[in-house]
């Protein structure tokens, strides 16, 4: 069994070198994403079978996406999280389930998408509980925005969807407001735009936190049309 603080990155941080290492693809902020060319997602470093890829942003502890990618072997899965404490945390489940399916990209979400991932080449991205950032001064922060919705539109296949989970209602407000404006996007869930998540889809730590809390939490599923 390995433990979070195990996971050795394989150049000091401070030499903000991009690179993909023992399932951590490291993208430290103000680094020359120049100097790093995309694999392809069915390549060594990354996964090493060709299978759809579904990513989703804002992983957290990786609870979620851990989950998945157990039920799930024949998805690659891709976790974002801008944490470092909380990449190390998904590398160790990554480790500790033997899960060959499952890469932690240590990055901002955004960032790590306009620099590299492939146009058409995401079956499914999902971004469950991220920050709200109620503040108006603070908005600048939100992950979800339009430069997030036209991003997703262009990595997303043909009948890609784009799933959002929130306890939080302005920003699932936020959320409804952008998909009418990004017509590539299209809602597929009847007014108001939203409903409880599936039985099926999983929980994660600000899942069951907000639960116990007794919150509701609102699912809001797109499709690239
Ligand atoms: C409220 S937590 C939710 C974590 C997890 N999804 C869950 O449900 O337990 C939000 C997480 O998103 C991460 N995060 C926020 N903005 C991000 C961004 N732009 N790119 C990558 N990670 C981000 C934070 O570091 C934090 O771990």
């Amino acid at each position: 069994m390995v433990k979070p603080k195990d996971m050795a990155p394989p150049v000091p941080r401070a030499e903000r070198k991009i690179t993909i290492h023992d399932r951590v693809w490291y993208l430290p902020v103000r680094s020359d994403i120049s100097s790093f060319q995309f694999p392809g997602w069915c390549s060594e470093p990354l996964f090493s079978t060709e299978q759809p890829v579904h990513i989703e942003f804002c992983s957290g502890n990786g609870a979620w996406i851990a989950e998945k990618a157990i039920r799930h072997p024949e998805i690659n899965w891709l976790a974002v999280e801008k944490r470092f404490d909380r990449c190390r945390k998904i590398w160790s489940k990554i480790h500790n389930h033997k899960l060959p399916n499952l890469v932690v990209a240590f990055a901002e979400g955004l960032h790590l998408s306009t620099s590299f991932i492939p146009c058409t080449s995401v079956s499914t991205v999902y971004v469950n509980f991220p920050d709200p950032w109620p503040k108006k001064r603070h908005a600048k922060h939100r992950i979800i925005s339009l430069p997030f919705f036209l991003e997703m539109s262009r990595i997303l296949r043909d009948n890609g969807s784009l799933i959002f989970v929130t306890d939080d209602e302005p920003y699932s407000e936020l959320f409804l407001q952008l998909s009418q404006e990004q017509l590539a996007l299209k809602q597929q869930l009847s007014a108001p735009g939203f409903a409880e998540p599936p039985q099926e889809y999983g929980t994660s730590f600000f899942d069951a936190l907000f639960k116990s809390q007794g919150k509701s939490i609102r699912y809001h599923i797109l499709k690239k049309c």
